[in-house]
């Protein structure tokens, strides 16, 4: 096994010292290898008591026996049972005298060593390594070593693919199994298993491949459970090579056995070490787009790269087959299920970074607009109207209710009345052509998915004498579940109006056969467009006292409660007597609504007026959502507000590495991540979006002496190193010229290579000085 792993400079790597069994499902979620595919939950390979495997692959979704479709826990490739004379070597079964893994961030290894000690005090070195390609999509590997310190023994080896796997226990619905068993074989060497989802919607081919360095002999066996004698000092190999594909149901899967068998085979020819060279080449190439560089500060620079990794292993690459979930594909949070958090969060790191996942990410809404369509009408209303939680069919898969832990039923009502998640999709779409200027994106959906959610908006909106109105929804914030012309979705929703508004009038103007074609597709009326423009114009304002927007009808009147301490993790306490069924009734609230909307509507509002409502909703955040303090980072830094920046942006960074909201066993927080990599790009690297530009205007935290990082921006790629004093822009040699707003001023880049812009501010510092 390659010893130059664990290497890695220490801002690359994640460790685990000694064995934790508290730590165990934590360590899981951090600890997850995928390829935006297949994920695979960082378990020990001997799954101890307790342990929580998860194969998943992105958008296999399964329904039958719950309440919601749900992500698949497929069954594990990944599991190895060694018995030494009737002892399992395991962290729970022998003794552990050494126990460590690390998670090398930059080739998306694991790797583990454990020394364990047997009832007869005897010795065992177990080392074992695993990785899911980079290269290749379907392919995963790992490598187990092991060998006798003490003297020679006789091992019982068992390793399959386990298929008594489940989805995670609820209390209504219990353990689920959401597949069956179709076919299962054996050849020398190699083990062959098919499964179907139970809702018949798909089937999935496995193919595994082992061979084991038994005393210095390569050997391989039919059977997937053997004995052997082994010698002291002598290391047994085993090495497991599979490959996991779906396919859309079949009933016969003769065929696509004998093609995946045939890809299986060079798979396994090609061996362990190439598989492996080949991965750490891809990831390579990943990171030169990826990576931040922060000069000045390791530790920092660490927790960002273990962003940066879960965002890099989670990004699905087929055009809309499926989206990101909630929890990532590292655990069954929120079952696996597609949030606002998507569009809003994750889309501008891809958007950015690889805009073809990106795209992917919006194509999974289009192929879904169907569904869309059908949730209008249902409700009543036309265009289209996205289901708050998301999977594989695209319908509404919020549950309607749950059981609490003390067995009480509540109704969840998000589904209802969080319908902010359909002008949200219109602002990706427009975000994602704004970064990108993907107009093809836009024929083939983006204009049909702005122009049927704005649609759906002018027959939501109810007209009175206050103008429009958007009466019974939940905005962001969900301690308060049903009201009247929430701010952020009632300014969110007019976006979208206007947005759609917009491309029909640029349509016209420049491409009239296309629109025509759009209008006859879409039963699009001549004029439909100026209704969306008239209702944009109208809807109502909401209140305001002293420059703060009240953030629904009446919030202001409610019981003015504000917090008064934070925990030791820098969690909001609850404000002394009160109970968590009286938070609707005071202004406290879960995450950021109106400055939320303040942060994405950034063009439309003041720095006054941004400064009054962060001064207000701040002391009464609770930050109950992980959505919360990247954003919240975000503000400080743009009000000035550098201390609260800084701790807020810590928070976020370590919300799934310190286990922050006590959950991170259901997987990684999806948003988070997006929101930390926002808060350091958009935040302290001041990239934003105004008018359609991009404006660099770093406020970099002190410690911190630059940052560097690659930026894709309508076809160019860009090379940023931003400092408190300049920015350095490196150009590639596309031909067109880049205009850029930096420190505040027009630039315009013609020529490759590096431009520099240094800080009028700082500049007259040094001449004060
Ligand atoms: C938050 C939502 C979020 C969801 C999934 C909830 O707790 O309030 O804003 O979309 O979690 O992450």
């Amino acid at each position: 096994m390659n010893n130059s792993l664990h290497h890695e400079g220490k801002e690359w790597i994640l460790r685990e010292e000694g064995w934790s069994e508290d730590l165990q499902n934590v360590r899981e979620s951090q600890f997850a290898l995928g390829n935006g595919y297949m994920a695979m939950r960082g378990i020990l390979e001997e799954v101890p008591v307790g342990a929580q495997p998860g194969t998943y692959l992105s958008g296999i979704y399964d329904g039958m026996g719950s309440l919601v479709e749900e992500l698949v826990n497929l069954p594990n490739p990944v599991n190895i049972r060694l018995v030494v004379e009737g002892e399992k070597l395991g962290v729970e079964t022998m003794d552990v005298v050494e126990h460590s893994r690390v998670l090398n961030l930059k080739k998306a290894i694991l790797s583990r060593r454990t020394v364990f000690r047997d009832r007869k005090g005897r010795h065992y070195d177990y080392r074992s390594l695993r990785f899911i390609s980079m290269a290749r999509e379907n392919v995963g590997a790992f490598q187990v070593l092991l060998t006798p310190l003490d003297e020679g023994c006789i091992i019982d080896i068992n390793t399959g693919i386990d298929t008594s796997v489940h989805n995670r226990e609820t209390i209504t619905e219990g353990k689920k199994v959401h597949f069956r068993i179709k076919d299962i074989a054996a050849t020398r060497a190699i083990n062959y298993l098919a499964v179907d989802t139970l809702e018949k919607r798909h089937t999935i081919i496995y193919w595994c491949g082992v061979y084991f360095l038994i005393n210095g002999r390569k050997r391989t066996h039919k059977e997937s459970f053997f004995s052997t004698r082994l010698e002291k000092g002598r290391p047994l190999v085993i090495t497991k090579i599979f490959t996991l594909k779906h396919f859309p149901y079949m009933d016969d899967p003769s065929r696509a056995r004998e093609e995946t068998l045939k890809d299986f085979r060079k798979v396994f020819r090609t061996g362990f070490d190439y598989l492996l060279s080949e991965h750490i080449a891809s990831w390579g190439t990943l990171w030169k787009e990826a990576d931040i560089l922060i000069d000045g500060d390791e530790e920092t620079q660490r927790r960002l790269r273990f962003t940066l990794y879960h965002l890099l292993i989670c990004a699905p690459r087929d055009r809309g087959f499926s989206s990101i979930g909630a929890r990532t594909l590292t655990g069954e949070g929120y079952n696996g299920h597609v949030f606002w958090d998507t569009e809003i969060f994750l889309l501008p790191f891809y958007a950015f970074t690889l805009p073809p996942v990106a795209e992917g990410l919006l194509r999974y809404r289009y192929n879904r607009l169907g569904e869309a369509r059908r949730l209008a009408r249902e409700a009543g209303y036309r265009g289209a109207k996205f289901p708050w939680e998301s999977a594989g069919k695209g319908t509404e898969e919020t549950p309607h209710w749950a059981r609490d832990l003390d067995r009480r039923i509540i109704d969840i009502h998000t589904h209802k009345r969080e319908e902010h998640i359909t002008c949200d999709i219109a602002y990706g779409v427009h975000r994602y052509y704004t970064i990108t200027g993907d107009e093809r994106f836009m024929e083939e959906c983006g204009y049909e998915l702005l122009v049927e959610t704005a649609r759906f908006w002018a027959s939501r909106v109810v007209k009175t004498e206050r103008g429009y109105e958007i009466l019974k929804v939940m905005g962001p914030d969900e301690f308060h579940e049903e009201v009247n012309n929430n701010f952020f979705t009632n300014a969110m929703v007019r976006h979208n109006l206007i947005l759609a508004w917009g491309a029909i009038s640029r349509l016209k103007e420049k491409a009239p056969p296309f629109l025509e074609d759009l209008r006859k597709r879409l039963n699009l009326r001549e004029g439909e467009e100026e209704e969306w423009k008239e209702i944009a114009s109208s809807i109502v304002e909401n209140r305001r006292k002293d420059g703060v927007i009240e953030q629904f009808d009446g919030y202001f009147d409610l019981r003015d409660v504000r917090i008064k301490g934070v925990d030791e993790k820098g969690m909001p306490l609850m404000p002394e007597g009160l109970k968590a069924s009286d938070l609707p009734k005071t202004q406290l609230i879960k995450q950021p609504d109106c400055l939320m909307a303040l942060y994405l509507l950034g063009d439309a509002f003041s720095r006054d007026e941004k400064a009054a409502n962060y001064r207000y909703y701040f002391p009464r955040t609770m930050h109950r959502s992980s959505l919360s303090p990247s954003i919240h980072s975000l503000l400080a830094n743009e009000m000035g507000d550098h201390k609260e920046a800084w701790r807020l942006f810590q928070m976020a960074l370590n919300i799934d590495l310190d286990d922050i909201y006590g959950n991170t066993e259901n997987g990684i927080h999806a948003a988070n991540l997006g929101g930390v990599w926002q808060a350091v790009v958009m935040g302290f690297c001041g990239v934003r979006i105004r008018e359609e530009r991009l404006h660099i205007e770093p406020a970099l935290p002190e410690r911190w002496r630059k940052i560097r990082l690659v930026l894709k921006w309508r076809g160019h790629r860009l090379g940023l190193t931003v400092s408190r004093r300049e920015v350095v822009i490196e150009k590639g040699p596309e031909e067109e010229g880049l205009e850029v707003w930096v420190f505040g001023k027009r630039r315009i880049i013609g020529s490759a290579g590096r431009h520099r812009f240094v800080n009028p501010r700082t500049q007259q510092d040094r001449r004060v000085r």
